[in-house]
């Protein structure tokens, strides 16, 4: 099969949350197992192109008033081509952000059809994504289907609903088939206006994670290589690197690692709750987080200034994007921890079983799909092939964290070999593509039917 993602995120070139990674994850996968995936992207002037290999202008075409010229480059071993309008639509310094966004995707997205039918590809699958790709749905069905594109059928995957209600609600009606990220956000979800007239064709199908992008055996970010076998003395020196990267204390005791982007989403209240129990409870924290509201951005200012003077030894808020030292703190934290009010998937929480961190997080979305909770989880655990693997809590409010983080903390206080047991046990969890990659191309199949 022909695969064509059109997207305007893609790890690690243009990434901003788990959609960059899912993009890049899946078409892996997918093509690992022979099919042919393409990807287009918008040309942004902030790309990181030192991740782009061979990159060269393939061709250009004139639509929508403007020259767009077309490059080709290869990221991560995948084929992308990049639309470059010469009206300068994607020369804005960011990739979201901008008043006209929905505007300057959805040229974007017309863009793609055209360069598609110009160039006479003949893709079964269109996959867009979210919002921001949605329009390519209703783009395709009112003006490409019964051109030289007809044979394809469109896929949609909703990552997040809180954003473009509208525009999603649009590309569930005109998709073939539609997606969201986890089976549990699917049921969440489900009767929302957007999402409830279409569910004869919508599926949850659980992310993955690219076990080759995050590998504590093949790392340049961490200090030594490790596996299962040694991840006791793996996670110990990326402990050690990581508590003189940041300034904390080198010290034996518990560390909660929390890598997120500060919305409300996330938990905002539970994820302070959560740094000044963690502090009382004799562990350390380090938070890489970087927030889109300025207040809240300034609120975290606030929380670093005073634990600064009060913890300076135990607690560090990084407050910005950086991708190498989310690597050392999943392989350096004992715990990443996943307050998040609602999560539709999450990929924190999987990377951090990669590393051998134990996920510690609220029971929501694809939350409760991929963590099952030591004491109260093994049958749900079993019924999903697997032995429990974190700790969880319901509730939003800070009886629930502290129900969760203090089992967790006495857990690695009381129990240090049990606890290193678990830890070798969650990094043998297979939380790749192999499993939801099959039922994507179950779905592109049914999709063609
Ligand atoms: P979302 O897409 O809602 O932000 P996910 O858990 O699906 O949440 O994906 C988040 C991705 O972004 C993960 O790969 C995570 O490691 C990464 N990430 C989040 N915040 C940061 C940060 N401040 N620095 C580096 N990587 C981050
Ligand atoms: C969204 C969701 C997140 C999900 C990601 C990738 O950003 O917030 O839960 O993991 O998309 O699908």
């Amino acid at each position: 099969m022909h695969i064509v993602h059109v997207a305007v995120e893609m790890a690690p070139i243009a990434k901003v949350g788990g959609l960059g990674d899912v993009v890049t994850s899946l078409s892996r996968a997918v093509q690992d197992m022979n099919h042919n995936v393409d990807i287009i992207l918008p040309k942004y002037d902030c790309l990181k192109y030192n991740n782009v290999k061979d990159l060269q202008f393939h061709k250009s075409y004139s639509w929508g008033g403007t020259e767009i010229k077309v490059w080709l480059g290869k990221v991560e071993g995948l084929s992308v081509y990049f639309l470059e309008p010469q009206n300068g639509l994607f020369w804005v310094g960011c990739i979201y952000g901008r008043a006209n966004d929905a505007e300057r995707f959805g040229f974007f997205c017309h863009a793609a059809l055209e360069f598609l039918l110009q160039s006479g590809f003949h893709p079964d699958i269109i996959h867009c994504h979210d919002w921001s790709s949605a329009p390519v749905s209703w783009l395709f069905k009112e003006h490409y289907v019964h051109y030289g594109l007809s044979k394809a059928r469109v896929v949609f995957t909703i990552h997040n609903l809180e954003f473009g209600a509208n525009l999603i609600g649009k590309a569930m009606e005109y998709s073939d088939k539609a997606t969201t990220v986890s089976p549990t956000y699917s049921q969440e979800v489900s009767r929302h206006p957007c999402v409830a007239p279409h569910l004869y064709k919508f599926h949850g199908i659980l992310n993955g994670i690219d076990p080759d992008i995050w590998d504590p055996y093949n790392d340049k970010f961490i200090p030594i290589s490790y596996t299962s076998e040694n991840v006791v003395e793996g996670k110990r020196a990326s402990k050690e690197v990581l508590q003189k990267k940041v300034g904390l204390k080198v010290a034996d005791m518990p560390l909660v690692g929390i890598i997120t982007r500060l919305t409300h989403q996330k938990g905002i209240h539970l994820i302070k709750h959560a740094i000044w129990r963690t502090l009382e409870r004799n562990g350390q924290v380090v938070l890489l987080g970087s927030a889109p509201d300025p207040r809240i951005q300034n609120e975290f200012v606030h929380l670093a200034n005073q634990l600064h003077s009060t913890h300076n030894d135990r607690a560090r808020l990084c407050l910005t994007y950086d991708e190498p030292l989310s690597h050392l703190i999943y392989a350096g934290a004992d715990f990443i921890l996943v307050p998040s009010i609602f999560e539709p998937c999450g990929l924190t929480q999987l990377t951090a079983m990669r590393y051998g961190s134990i996920p510690t997080v609220r029971k929501t979305g694809g939350l409760y799909d991929t963590v099952f909770d030591v004491d109260h989880d093994k049958e749900r655990a079993e019924a999903n092939g697997l032995e429990p693997n974190g700790f969880n809590f319901d509730g939003a409010d800070a009886p629930g964290v502290d129900y969760a983080l203090d089992r967790a903390l006495s857990a690695w206080y009381d129990g240090r070999e049990w606890f290193n047991s678990l830890c070798k046990r969650v990094m043998e969890q297979d939380w790749s593509w192999n499993r939801p990659a099959l039922d994507y191309l179950e779905l592109y199949h049914a999709a063609r039917k």
